[in-house]
């Protein structure tokens, strides 16, 4: 799709508004329209523990599904490795994308309890055996990234030369049955009918995300949170979020409305970038910082106490 040009002045218009199929754009205005109530009597520090498949994490912030970053990033450095160390070292989640079997066996070698996020192969099989291996590293989770099916003209998109391909319900109930005893995670769902799909074929949870903006007009993930909670009130699934989580402020918004954790994608890029692993750590000890607040201002010790009646849309 070619991008509309804005007709104003340059510089008169916010770059991310010249756009309006940007999903990103809608997001950010979305999340920012949640405001707060305060509810300070009888608050105390915040208790930022997750558990989540039968482990404990210190923080409901997880790393994000990246990859492909150790072919961009600078000379000598290796940016998924360095998030997967931070990760490791603050005791978080760490997701890992697409990336070859032994740069993932390189990955989650690092020890952080990692998941593995497989693309929708048109090749099943290739699916099937990145499951396995994953496993075989000794994946927390595996998961398959249903929402990068289609590329930008609309055809079945390709990777690195690799030709993606549709997923059907079927598919999903297979890839749930190779992961056995391992969480299947269905990563960029956007609606109550994926999310229902996605439980009747066995998924122990769902990345709610329109994966950077793929979707135009995509919903912002945390509507999309909203709406799957009430249709769903008993689903055992575990809910995730990301896109533009960016602060402890964001991440507050997402749990208060039923998420079990997120995580920042393009908010620890710069610090990942630029100083590897102590650059993630600083940034999301931060995010930690604004969460907690945000809780103790709330009345909301532990995320098991998450409550969306403190937010008010402006
Ligand atoms: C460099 C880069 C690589 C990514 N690779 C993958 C991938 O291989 N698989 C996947 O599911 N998502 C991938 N994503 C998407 C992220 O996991 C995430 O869904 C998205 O960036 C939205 O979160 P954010 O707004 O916090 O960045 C990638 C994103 C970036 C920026």
């Amino acid at each position: 799709m070619e991008e509309r040009k804005w007709p104003g002045p340059k510089g008169m218009i916010p770059e991310p508004e010249r756009n309006a199929a940007d999903a990103n754009m809608h997001n950010r205005k979305y999340l920012d329209s949640m405001l707060v109530e305060m509810r300070v009597v009888d608050a105390l520090e915040a208790d930022l523990t997750l558990e989540l498949f039968g482990r404990k994490y210190s923080s409901p912030i997880m790393m994000p599904a990246f990859s492909h970053l150790n072919k961009v990033g600078i000379t000598g450095r290796t940016p998924m490795q360095e998030y997967a160390l931070a990760a490791k070292e603050m005791n978080l989640v760490n997701w890992v994308g697409m990336e070859p079997d032994d740069e993932y066996a390189s990955i989650a070698d690092i020890g952080a309890d990692t998941v593995r996020i497989i693309k929708p192969f048109k090749d099943h099989n290739e699916i099937l055996k990145q499951i396995a291996f994953a496993k075989a590293h000794g994946a927390i989770a595996v998961g398959v990234d249903i929402d990068h099916v289609f590329g930008k003209n609309g055809k079945y998109d390709i990777v690195d030369g690799i030709d993606l391909g549709p997923v059907m319900y079927e598919d999903l109930c297979e890839y749930v049955k190779a992961a056995g005893s391992t969480p299947f995670i269905a990563k960029g769902v956007l609606s109550v009918s994926d999310a229902e799909k996605c439980e009747k074929a066995g998924c122990a949870g769902i990345f709610i995300s329109h994966h950077h903006g793929r979707l135009p007009f995509g919903i912002p993930p945390v509507l999309a949170l909203q709406e799957i909670r009430k249709a769903m009130p008993d689903t055992k699934m575990k809910l995730f979020v990301d896109c533009g989580i960016d602060t402890g402020y964001d991440a507050f918004k997402a749990l208060a409305n039923g998420a079990d954790a997120v995580s920042v994608g393009r908010g620890i890029l710069p610090g990942l970038l630029k100083d590897g692993k102590d650059g993630v750590i600083r940034k999301v000890t931060r995010m930690n910082e604004e969460l907690s607040e945000m809780m103790g201002y709330t009345g909301i010790r532990s995320l098991k106490e998450m409550d969306s009646s403190v937010l008010h849309i402006l």
